[in-house]
């Protein structure tokens, strides 16, 4: 006789427990209808986006859309994809010429670009933490970064969020004989708050753990120049000295890159498994990702744009009432707790043509659905006011 249910009533019944537990994900798709705008396929309206991490807008940027349409005075002879891995012979002029003009830009040693962040996080720590090594994560870290933990050999610890006396304490009782990592991400992807990297900076270069900060929500955002939090608080090489970015935020694009010590980087270019074992990113993707660097520079109107709406949105969120986490980031979270008040109010907001996308667990903790307001520099001032007052009257009625 066999003892295992069949496959399918398995996952039928997997799924169904999503279901009940109102967990189900539903695939949306949404046509781009004009600045900070979406067309809902399926119905056919028109929402305003609060739910993209498109923060400066570039994702529509005729540079952009030129640079990947091959369209911008290099000459890619006629090649979309790279056809080996950068080890092979994927590796063309524009990742060279990316990899440099990272290296500079964020003042490190050198860099290496990856297909996606998610891809970045999972190779590195894999690489970089092995038997006997410990790494240190935020409880609130980004699922990559946890899953590249798991995927990695050595101990995976997690500290309490933001609390650097917990990570402390739990590296100071950890192996000793090992390497010690600690990983963080900059501003948190669910909560828009920043990791307190000056605390942890101390506590690495006191315990001689090697400090990684994913700084997706920040690069773009932060700092003086838009390179990110550590821009933001004065941080170098020599204190954090691996960095880990994406371009899928906001740059606007898609792919990932990690910049420091020349060390850390020959040795991750030697071991990343998703560096190694997949094929290179698209050159005309990668000639887009090097426009978008440039655009970074000289259109630094787009982030003093995106900070006014920040400012304006936080100070009359707070007029208002309407009780949104501690952030300065572009993420702006207005926290629910139950699933269902999540859920009723993303269909609320909705149906007034604004698109605010419930987050439920898994992907934050049990009992903190949220709404996961995000704002962009395309965002004008009526759209932000519009927002306020559907949220404003949202809490009246909850
Ligand atoms: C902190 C953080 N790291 C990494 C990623 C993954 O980056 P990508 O979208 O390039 O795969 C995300 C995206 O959600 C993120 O929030």
């Amino acid at each position: 006789m066999n003892r295992h249910s069949d496959w399918s009533s398995t996952i039928q019944q997997r799924l169904q427990r999503q279901q009940q537990q109102q967990r189900q994900r539903q695939l949306h798709a949404y046509a781009v209808a004009g600045e900070g705008l979406l067309r809902d396929q399926a119905s056919g309206q028109t929402l305003i986006n609060f739910s993209g991490n498109d923060y400066l807008g570039l994702s529509q940027h005729p540079q952009l859309l030129a640079a990947l349409a091959g369209n911008n005075g290099n000459n890619h002879e006629n090649t979309v994809g790279s056809g080996a891995s950068r080890l092979v012979t994927g590796t063309r002029p524009e990742h060279a010429a990316l990899e440099q003009a990272l290296a500079e830009l964020f003042e490190r040693d050198a860099a290496l670009c990856f297909s996606s962040g998610f891809v970045a996080n999972l190779s590195i720590l894999q690489a970089l933490v092995r038997r006997h090594d410990v790494l240190l994560l935020d409880k609130l870290s980004h699922a990559s970064l946890i899953d590249g933990g798991q995927l990695a050999d050595g101990n995976l610890l997690r500290y309490r969020h933001g609390d650097v006396n917990d990570c402390r304490e739990q590296l100071q009782h950890s192996s000793k004989t090992g390497l010690r990592v600690i990983a963080s991400d900059g501003v948190f992807s669910m909560a828009g708050d920043q990791a307190p990297v000056r605390a942890l900076v101390a506590l690495a270069k006191a315990e001689q753990a090697l400090l990684i900060i994913d700084d997706a929500h920040g690069i773009g955002v932060l700092g003086d120049q838009g390179l990110g939090l550590l821009q933001q608080e004065g941080l170098d090489q020599d204190a954090i000295p691996l960095l880990i970015g994406t371009f899928g935020k906001s740059f606007g694009l898609a792919g990932a890159f990690v910049t420091g010590t020349q060390t850390l980087i020959d040795y991750l270019r030697n071991v990343c498994r998703g560096l190694i074992y997949s094929t290179a990113p698209p050159p005309p993707l990668v000639q887009a990702q090097l426009t978008a660097l440039k655009l970074l520079q000289t259109e630094s109107w787009r982030r003093n744009k995106l900070h006014t709406n920040i400012a304006w949105f936080v100070e009359q969120a707070s007029r208002a009432g309407v009780p949104l986490l501690p952030s300065s980031s572009a993420i702006q979270p207005l926290l629910l707790g139950d699933n269902q008040r999540a859920l009723l109010a993303q269909e609320t907001l909705r149906q007034q043509g604004l698109l605010v996308v419930a987050i439920r667990p898994p992907t934050v903790p049990e009992g903190t659905a949220r709404l996961r307001i995000t704002l962009s520099a395309l965002h004008s001032e009526q759209q932000l006011r519009q927002l306020l007052d559907a949220l404003a009257k949202l809490e009246l009625s909850a």
